[in-house]
């Protein structure tokens, strides 16, 4: 007993996490559709589509935060881990006791009230635009954005490495001719929207629109869009006004631009060339949810968008 002791105040035990992260790991790949034959084919079902990705290794188990250094999250300026937020979080409950924690229905019915509707105003007051839209995260924005602002007749253009809930939304847009650019490449984009003005009579003429979709600091690559230069390639080829930009601010709001990282269009002035910003508040704000803000469009999305219902 007593040597025991000892050797445990000698030697502190120490938890070694990627050990246990590629034990979780392995249990995740292992196949479990066979092992139920017999049984509900519900479950086997689905246990049998997951044994496909489970074959490539794609199993992905959901661990807890460790106490190792932060690599991967999405809270890139450490900000949720300080605490901060957490305080101003129970001040502003303390300053608006008659908050209601419970939406009691989507936003389009019932679930709308006060204090969404002054976050929506101080946000968009905050940017600089119109209005804003606040919905429960990224890619709830997302979709909503491209399934609903685009109309039968227009077309996207879009960097090939825009994230995926940009693509998802654009699966379900009523824009049924998309065509992807090379990332980065203007030379490339201007290709596509030459054939676009070549291909789409409604277009040229200026009575549908091109709407192109990039990120203003790609989460693939980690690089920066020359948002400037398809920009102004753009208008050069439609000068009626119709080819409009919608850009993903996911991983530049918070870190870049004016008044502690308002963003990069904001921070290249280009804020009158952007018809529309998407931008989370679970990245470097640490917090949860994205916005859309801009023009009428709030309003567009408001009307129509089925998304609003996960809020
Ligand atoms: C570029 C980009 N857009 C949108 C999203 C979706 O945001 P959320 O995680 O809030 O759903 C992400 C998420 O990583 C992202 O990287």
């Amino acid at each position: 007993m007593m040597a025991t002791m000892t050797v445990s105040m000698t030697e502190p035990k120490t938890t070694d996490h990627g050990a246990q992260w590629r034990r979780e790991w392995a249990d995740a790949q292992k196949i479990k559709g066979p092992g139920l034959k017999g049984g509900s084919a519900f479950y086997r079902n689905i246990e049998e589509e997951l044994d496909l990705a489970r074959q490539t290794g794609g199993g992905l188990p959901l661990h807890l935060p460790s106490h190792t250094i932060d690599f991967s999250t999405c809270d890139v300026l450490g900000l949720g881990r300080t605490g901060a937020l957490r305080e101003e979080f129970l001040k502003e409950l303390e300053a608006n006791p008659g908050f209601h924690i419970t939406a009691g229905g989507s936003r389009l019915c019932d679930g709308t009230n006060r204090y969404h509707d002054n976050l929506e105003r101080e946000i968009a007051e905050l940017v600089g635009v119109e209005s804003a839209l606040v919905v429960h995260s990224g890619w709830t924005a997302n979709q909503a954005i491209w399934s609903t602002v685009p109309r039968s007749g227009d077309v996207l253009v879009y960097d090939e490495l825009m994230h995926a809930t940009a693509l998802a939304g654009m699966k379900v847009s009523l824009a049924l001719e998309q065509k992807p650019f090379r990332h980065n490449d203007v030379e490339h984009f201007i290709e596509i929207m030459e054939d676009v003005k070549e291909t789409s009579p409604l277009v040229k003429a200026g009575k549908r629109c091109v709407i192109i979709g990039v990120e203003s600091y790609y989460s693939m690559d980690g690089d920066i869009c020359p948002l400037r230069e398809l920009i102004e390639a753009a208008k050069e080829i439609f000068p009626h006004g119709n080819a409009q930009f919608i850009v993903d601010e996911a991983h530049s709001f918070g870190c870049m631009g004016p008044s502690g990282g308002l963003g990069f269009v904001k921070e290249q002035g280009l804020e009158d060339e952007v018809a529309i910003r998407m931008i989370t508040l679970g990245k470097a704000l640490a917090a949860s949810g994205g916005k859309s803000p801009e023009t009428p469009c709030a309003s567009k999305l408001t009307d129509s968008n089925r998304s609003l219902y996960t809020v």
